[in-house]
C-alpha cells in the first residue's frame, strides 16, 4: 500500500509516519510537506527507504495531482495549526487549510483515491466549565478563531465532496495532542522547555481554560482504526477523557521537573480564548473498538518531559525565535 501523508514533517504527521513504519510492514510512505517553520526534517531522520520526502506545497495543483495519482490513500495532516499565529496573520490559514484541502480533494476525486481528513474538536467552539455536555459527532460547528474556522471550512469541503462527487473520504476531529516532536510554540512543550531553560511557565489569563489531552500515538492509532474500518462519508471524534485545566498541567510539569508548583507567571490572555473543549468518543470506541493505550495523562506527560530533556538538539533551534515572537505580544499580569 502506498500512502501520501501531507504535513508528515510536522508534529502529528511525523509521529504518524513513525507509527506506520513500525506497525505496517506492507506500507510505503510519501511525505508531502512545505517545510514551513513548523516542519522539521529531523523529525523524519533515519527512517529508511520506505519513506520518501517531497518538499512541496499542498496548494500546488500540478504537484498534488501527480502525487495523489501515484498513491492508494491520502492522509491529510498539513495545516497551519497554531491559534496565536492565526490571530496575528490569518491569511496562511485560509490559504493552506482551505485552498490546500480543496486542491487535495480535487486530486483525490480525479484519481478516485481514498482520503482521510485530520481535523480538530475546535470546529465545535467551546463549552462552559460547568457544562456537563461534551462534543459529539452531532454537535453543530461554531468555530471561534481564524484557525478553527479554516479547519471547519476544510471539513465542510470534505463532506460536500463526499455527497456531491462520491469521494471515498472519512474525517476525524481530535482533541489537544501532546507527545514527542511537538513545536515549542504549543502549550506543553513551551512550558517544558521553559523550565529546562529556567524560565517560568506562562499561563494565559486565569489559567482555568480546560483542554482534553490525548497522547499523539493514541490519536494516530485511532486514525488507522478509521482508515481500516471507518464508514466512508462519516466523522469520528477522537478523545481520551483527558480533561485538565491549564494551571493543573503547569503544576504537573513543574512537579515532574522537580520545581515548586507555584513557580509560574500569568500573562496576557489570548483574544477570544476558548474556555473548554471536551470530547465524547463513544462512537469510535463502540463502533471501531479503539481505546487509548496510555494509562493516564500524567504518565504520558512524564514521558514527554523525558523526551524534551533527551532531545534538546531537536527543539533548541526553534526556541529563541518562538519566545521572541511571544515576548512582542505577551506581558506578565499580576493576579
Ligand atoms: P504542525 O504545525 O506541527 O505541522 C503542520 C505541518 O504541515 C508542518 O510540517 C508544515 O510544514 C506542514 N505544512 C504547512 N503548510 C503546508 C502547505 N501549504 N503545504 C504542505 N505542507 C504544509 O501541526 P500538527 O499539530 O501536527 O497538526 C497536524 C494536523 O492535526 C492539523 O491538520 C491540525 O489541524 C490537526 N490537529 C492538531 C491537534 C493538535 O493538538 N496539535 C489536534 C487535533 C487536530
Ligand atoms: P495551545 O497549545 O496553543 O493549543 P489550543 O489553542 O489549540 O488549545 O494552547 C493550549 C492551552 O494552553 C490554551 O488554553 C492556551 C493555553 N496556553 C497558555 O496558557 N500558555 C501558553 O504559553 C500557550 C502557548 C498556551
Amino acid at each position: 500500500m502506498r500512502i501520501l501523508v501531507t504535513g508528515g514533517a510536522g508534529f502529528i504527521g511525523s509521529n504518524f509516519v513513525h507509527l506506520t513504519l513500525s506497525t505496517r510492514p506492507d506500507v510505503a510512505v510519501t511525505v508531502l510537506d512545505a517545510m514551513t517553520y513548523a516542519g522539521s526534517r529531523a523529525s523524519l531522520a533515519a527512517l529508511g527507504d520506505r519513506v520518501t520526502v517531497v518538499e512541496g506545497d499542498i496548494t500546488d495543483a500540478d504537484l498534488v495531482d501527480r502525487l495523489v495519482g501515484e498513491h492508494d490513500l491520502v492522509v491529510h495532516f498539513a495545516a497551519e495549526s497554531h491559534n496565536d499565529n492565526s490571530l496575528s496573520n490569518p491569511w496562511p490559514f485560509v490559504h493552506t487549510n482551505v485552498v490546500g484541502t480543496y486542491t487535495l480533494l480535487e486530486a483525490a476525486r480525479r484519481h478516485d483515491v481514498r482520503y482521510h481528513h485530520i481535523s480538530t474538536d475546535e470546529v465545535y467552539g467551546d463549552l462552559e466549565l460547568d457544562d456537563p455536555a461534551r462534543f459529539t459527532e452531532a454537535t453543530p460547528y461554531n468555530p471561534s478563531s481564524p484557525y478553527s474556522s479554516t479547519k471547519g471550512a476544510s471539513d465542510l469541503l470534505v463532506r460536500a465532496w463526499v455527497r456531491s462527487f462520491g469521494l471515498k473520504a472519512t474525517i476525524s476531529n481530535c482533541s489537544n495532542n501532546y507527545g514527542p516532536r511537538q513545536h515549542v510554540e504549543k502549550f506543553i512543550p513551551r512550558q517544558i522547555t521553559n523550565v529546562i531553560d529556567d524560565i517560568r511557565p506562562k499561563l494565559y489569563g486565569d489559567g482555568l481554560n480546560v483542554r482534553d489531552w490525548i497522547h499523539v500515538d493514541d490519536h494516530n492509532r485511532a486514525v488507522w482504526a478509521i482508515i481500516d474500518h471507518g464508514q466512508i462519508g462519516e466523522t469520528y471524534l477522537i478523545g481520551a477523557d483527558g480533561e485538565a485545566d491549564n494551571k493543573t498541567v503547569v503544576h504537573d510539569i513543574l512537579e515532574l521537573m522537580g520545581k515548586d508548583a507555584g513557580d509560574f507567571d500569568h500573562v496576557t490572555d489570548r483574544p477570544g480564548h476558548d474556555r473548554r473543549y471536551a470530547i465524547d468518543s463513544t462512537r469510535l470506541r463502540t463502533e471501531l473498538g479503539w481505546e487509548p493505550e496510555y494509562p493516564s495523562f500524567r504518565e504520558g506527560l512524564a514521558a514527554t518531559v523525558e523526551w524534551y530533556r533527551a532531545n534538546e538538539d531537536w527543539w533548541r533551534p526553534m526556541k529563541e525565535a518562538t519566545e521572541s515572537k511571544y515576548a512582542a505580544t505577551q506581558s506578565i499580569v499580576q493576579r
